[in-house]
């Protein structure tokens, strides 16, 4: 029996939103992750129990029509794309959706330990310690199960390029250090992913029933980690002196720049292995309003808080428009 037939789901969301957390007082923050540690307990799922891997119209087979490109990525509109044979148009596909769950499991990797550094320095009785836990636990369920599909496809999957890779092994001490630059980041990965994912199943993008049941599976829990991660914001930057909020306010559009980039676009080393013409990554993704449209959305609710914060006004601003992350 899997996990949502054995419990009883919410009938309606209990994440609060964004106004509901704005001016926080300790009560409400106590009250927050005793709800969000609740629905750890009550919602969550299992990479191997709750993921059918061995039904048959489960299988990953790099020829299957069902991984060609969904209508979100723009590489599917091209073109070029359209007129490669079928059976490299599906590895194409697969080959991208599984370099998403690649950089996802990387991503996450630098997320629990991040999460892990923040949590050492949380004292007795605090009520952070049992949600932070409960969200490592979680993307620790998430990185098995999207390294499951990676290893099924049988291709040579990379992730993050190496230089990238060099600096985020950096960030987990920043969640001592500077934690709302931490959050910033972990904002930075989750809500691209999410964004995606949320669209995807929304319009019925997912032809093939476990790239589906993935992105399900991942996007009801990632709707709790991005409400802490919110929240938490909301409730420290506020305190921060005019030296840390600066340094905040200078650094977040980079972060969230560079992660969008990753998130959304082939890598050089992709582009290379496939021979994807130069013009044609120029069409599909860098002079593309619509790609350009997708890009600033899948930051929008990170911008509408750093917004909030009053960490996007000059001499700042600028960095957002150079980084094509501003409101539009
Ligand atoms: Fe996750
Ligand atoms: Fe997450």
């Amino acid at each position: 029996m899997t996990m949502e037939q054995s419990l009883p789901l919410p009938r309606k969301p209990e994440i609060p939103d964004d106004a509901e957390l704005s001016g926080a007082d300790d009560r409400a923050w106590r009250d927050l992750l005793a709800r969000l540690s609740r629905q750890s307990v009550t919602k969550h799922f299992d990479a191997y129990e709750d993921v059918d891997w061995d039904d048959p119209s489960h299988a990953v087979d790099p020829g299957d029509p069902r991984f060609e490109l969904i209508e979100l990525d723009p590489l599917g509109g091209t073109d070029w794309y359209r007129s490669q044979p079928q059976p490299l148009r599906a590895r194409i596909g697969l080959h991208r959706f599984a370099t998403f769950m690649k950089v996802g499991v990387q991503f996450e990797n630098i997320l629990k330990r991040g999460l892990l550094t923040f949590a050492e320095s949380l004292p007795n009785e605090s009520p952070e310690f049992r949600y932070v836990y409960h969200e490592i636990a979680e993307e620790t369920q998430h990185s098995m199960m999207f390294q499951e599909f990676v290893n099924r496809t049988g291709l040579r999957v990379g992730g993050m390029p190496p230089a990238l890779l060099w600096f985020a092994r950096r960030i987990p001490n920043l969640a001592r250090r500077f934690p709302e630059l931490f959050f910033v980041f972990v904002l930075g990965g989750e809500e691209p992913i999410d964004q995606m994912q949320r669209r995807a199943l929304r319009e019925r993008q997912w032809r093939h029933p476990l790239a589906e049941r993935i992105s399900q599976i991942h996007v009801i829990e990632e709707a709790r980690h991005m409400s802490f991660a919110r929240a938490y914001l909301l409730r420290h930057v506020p305190k921060l002196g005019f030296f840390s909020k600066s340094l905040l306010a200078l650094r977040s559009p980079f972060i969230l720049g560079n992660m969008a980039t990753l998130m959304l676009q082939p890598s050089a080393e992709f582009a290379r292995r496939y021979q994807i013409p130069k013009d044609v990554l120029e069409q599909a993704y860098r002079r593309s309003p619509v790609f350009a449209g997708l890009r600033r959305d899948s930051l929008a609710k990170t911008r509408r808080l750093c917004h909030e914060l009053g960490l996007i006004q000059p001499p700042y601003s600028w960095i957002w428009r150079a980084f094509r992350i501003q409101e539009a």
